[in-house]
This record gives C-alpha cells, sequence and structure tokens, in this order.
C-alpha cells in the first residue's frame, strides 16, 4: 500500500515555506514546475561539504581533495541509482538545459568534424539536407530551440509532431512525421504546461524502427513520479536538479553507455581529457568527457541529498498525492465560471501542472492578483510559446504543487481566482 504523505509534516522541513510575503500573508508556493523548494536536508549536506570537505575533485593527492572526489562520485551513484541508472551512464551538466544542448551538440559537432574527418566521428551524430529531427508541439524552448540550432547548422529540417485541441500529442500521423529520413527524435515525457504525460515508449519504438536516435526530456517528470530511464526506451535522458527539491545549477544527461561512448565532446578543457599536445587531445571516456573544468560538487551532494529525501518518501507516495491533488484542481477549476483548462482536463496519463485562462483577464493580472494573496504560480508562455500559440492563447496561469502543498492550498488559490474576477468585474 502507497503511505500517504504527511504534508504538514513535511513542510516543516522547508524554511522557506514559514516565510510571509506581500504584508505579511502566508506564502502558498504553487510555482514547483519553475523550482521547487529545498528541504533542510539538502541545505545540510551543501553546507557540510563546503565546511567540511571542499577542494577540487579528481586532481590534488591531499585529503580534502578525496574526500571531494569520493563526495561527487558517491552522489553521483545515489542519483543514478534512483532512476535505476549505472553511475557510468550519469553527466553532470549545469541545468536540463545544457544537457539537451550537449545531446544537440552532439551532432552539429559530428557533422562539423566529418567535413574534415569523416573517420573521426560516429556516423549516426553526422547529418546533412534530407535528414529530420522530430520533435512535439508542446516541447519547453530547451528542448527545441538547440534542435533548431542543429537544423540551421547542418540543413536537417525539424519536424514536430502536432496536438489535439485536448492536449495530447496527436500520433494519428506518427509514421510519415517519424520516417526513414529521421535522425533523432526527441520529446518531453511529462508537459511544463499542459500537464500531459505522453507515450514516450511508442515514441521511441518508433525512432528506433527507422534508426534514429531517441532522446526524452524529463524534467517533469522525474520529480514527480518513479522513473527508469533505462526503462523508457530513449538513448538519452535529460532533466535538472533543482525541480526536485535538490540546489539550483546541477543538470543530468544519463545516455546508452554505447551512445554517450560514440559521442564527441561538447564543453572542451580540463577534466574531461585523456592526452593533450600542442596540436591535438584525445578525449576521456563518458561521463568525465562531457564534464569540463571544476564540476558542480557541492550541488551534487545537495542533489543527492534531494533524492534521499524523496526515498525516503517514496516516489509512489509523490506520485499518489499529485495524483490527488492534480484531480482536486481540476475539479475546483472546471467548477468555476469563465475558466478553461489549456490542457487535458481529465486526471489520465496527467501530472500536476494545470494551466488555464480566466474569460476577460490576462494571465498577468491574475498571476498579480494572486501575488497579493500570497499565492505564487507561474504566470507567461512558460518557455513553450508555440504550445501557446497552438492554443490561441497568449499566456496561462499555471498552478504546479508539490510534496508540501495541499488541498488547502488550492482551495487558496481558487478564491484568489473568484476574488480577480470579482474585482475586475469579469
Ligand atoms: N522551468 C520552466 C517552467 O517553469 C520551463 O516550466
Amino acid at each position: 500500500m502507497v503511505q500517504p504523505i504527511d504534508v504538514d509534516r513535511v513542510r516543516k522541513d522547508f524554511p522557506i515555506l514559514e516565510r510571509t510575503v506581500r504584508d505579511g500573508r502566508p506564502l502558498i508556493y504553487l510555482d514547483s514546475g519553475a523550482t521547487s523548494q529545498k528541504p533542510l536536508a539538502v541545505l545540510d549536506a551543501e553546507r557540510a561539504f563546503y565546511e567540511t570537505s571542499n577542494a577540487g575533485v579528481h586532481r590534488g593527492a591531499h585529503q580534502l581533495a578525496e574526500e571531494a572526489t569520493e563526495a561527487y562520485e558517491t552522489s553521483r551513484a545515489a542519483i543514478a541509482g534512483f532512476v535505476g541508472a549505472q553511475a557510468s551512464d550519469l553527466v553532470f551538466t549545469k541545468n536540463a538545459t545544457e544537457s539537451l544542448n550537449l545531446a544537440a551538440y552532439a551532432f552539429s559537432n559530428a557533422t562539423a568534424k566529418a567535413a574534415h574527418a569523416p573517420d573521426s566521428v560516429d556516423s549516426r551524430f553526422v547529418l546533412s539536407a534530407g535528414d529530420s529531427i522530430v520533435v512535439t508541439q508542446m516541447e519547453h524552448h530547451a528542448n527545441l530551440v538547440p534542435w533548431q540550432e542543429v537544423c540551421a547548422k547542418t540543413g536537417a529540417t525539424l519536424r514536430w509532431i502536432g496536438l489535439t485541441d485536448d492536449g495530447r500529442l496527436d500520433l494519428s500521423e506518427i509514421d510519415s512525421v517519424i520516417d526513414e529520413t529521421t535522425r533523432v527524435v526527441s520529446v518531453v515525457q511529462q508537459s511544463n504546461i499542459l500537464g500531459t504525460i505522453n507515450p514516450v515508449d511508442v515514441l521511441m519504438a518508433r525512432a528506433h524502427a527507422v534508426g534514429a536516435l531517441g532522446v526524452v526530456d524529463a524534467c517533469q517528470s522525474i520529480p514527480h513520479m518513479p522513473v527508469d530511464v533505462e526503462a523508457l526506451g530513449a538513448d538519452l535522458v535529460a532533466w535538472s536538479g533543482h525541480k526536485m527539491l535538490g540546489p539550483t545549477g546541477i543538470g543530468l544527461l544519463w545516455g546508452r553507455a554505447e551512445v554517450l561512448d560514440a559521442m564527441p565532446p561538447f564543453i572542451s578543457g580540463g577534466s574531461m581529457i585523456e592526452t593533450v599536445f600542442m596540436e591535438h587531445s584525445t578525449y576521456a571516456e563518458p561521463p568525465k568527457r562531457f564534464e569540463a573544468g571544476t564540476p558542480m560538487v557541492a550541488q551534487a551532494v545537495g542533489l543527492a541529498a534531494a533524492v534521499a529525501y524523496l526515498d525516503e518518501i517514496g516516489m509512489d507516495s509523490v506520485a499518489a498525492h499529485e495524483d490527488e491533488l492534480t484531480g482536486y484542481t481540476l475539479e475546483r477549476l472546471e467548477s468555476l465560471r469563465g475558466v478553461r483548462i489549456i490542457g487535458p482536463r481529465d486526471n489520465v496519463d496527467r501530472g500536476s501542472a494545470v494551466s488555464f485562462v480566466v474569460d476577460g483577464l490576462h494571465p498577468h493580472d491574475v498571476g498579480q492578483f494572486l501575488d497579493d494573496k500570497g499565492v505564487a504560480v507561474r504566470v507567461g508562455h512558460h518557455c513553450a510559446w508555440p504550445t501557446c500559440r497552438r492554443f490561441g492563447v497568449p499566456a496561462t496561469t499555471r498552478i504546479s504543487p508539490y510534496i508540501y502543498n495541499d488541498r488547502s492550498d488550492i482551495d487558496i488559490a481558487v478564491e484568489g481566482i473568484m476574488a480577480a474576477q470579482k474585482f475586475f468585474g469579469v
């Protein structure tokens, strides 16, 4: 049986939730899709690292350097274990955007190198005119713009899977969108704006059927549900630490060992090399090949504490808690006059980020009104501008709860929306 989350107890672990905002109002934080808050365990772990073991990793023979290296690599193993992966297949980056750029640059860098030294690169990463890259119309900009750049550099064409009116992928033409010209399929597992959970297994299977590589953006799924990255069927999976209770400044890229091994480096410099001569260099094995420079050691330690915290609660419990809260949020918003949900209106294959528009009110006015009541939500295009265009809205207001929210937070947000309607006379 899945253990229910004791939200009152959880809240006590998050010092920021004690504070008040806007003339003494209690903070109601419903913007975890943008970034989650951090429990004391994460803050303590980072502080303890700096207080006791701070040093450069994988260099230096002194005790602190050894301890820091041990902390860094132990954290990698813990974070890998959390998603069912091997530590050697997990690369630390600055954030998910960098992880997705690392994946995208593998193609443009390999294509550039192939022009001069075709034997130095794996041909799976070499693109030319006539090749296609497939994304979806619900990608956030981090999984769209890097692929646009790859197309601009290589002559490949960007294609996308469109959306149905209820915010699902329109898979009716999947076989013609992903075809024998397709070299990469890069899709989001759970939409940050619509909340939709996509059938990534189907998409990855189709990618592999045509010989393409498959990339999954798991930024909004790994923090909210149990995910085994190896079971997704992807070649590369990107996500960030800060949306799953961890610090900012750390992202992750998991890759199938054989695929990582074939990928050219992205950022080059110290730490990612094997040997260096004046004329040329050779590169380290993954994951080090992709971790140039002094890495984010304290952030890795903090993120390891975050996954320990989530493990203690249990990701099944996290998913069940959010599922219940999502159902409640949808029900309450649906009951409001003049409120339209942008995204799935039923709680099937759906995460807890719920976007909506209010007739007669700009989302920024809704957000500002809620902010005056102490309620933090995100407004705007949520870095998914084409998705907003698809639904004919300039922006939305988004409620995105997490383990420290309960029904009372949703009630306060809903009362705020009703008060905004009354205030603005709509
Ligand atoms: N971090 C962005 C969000 O708020 C993309 O969803």
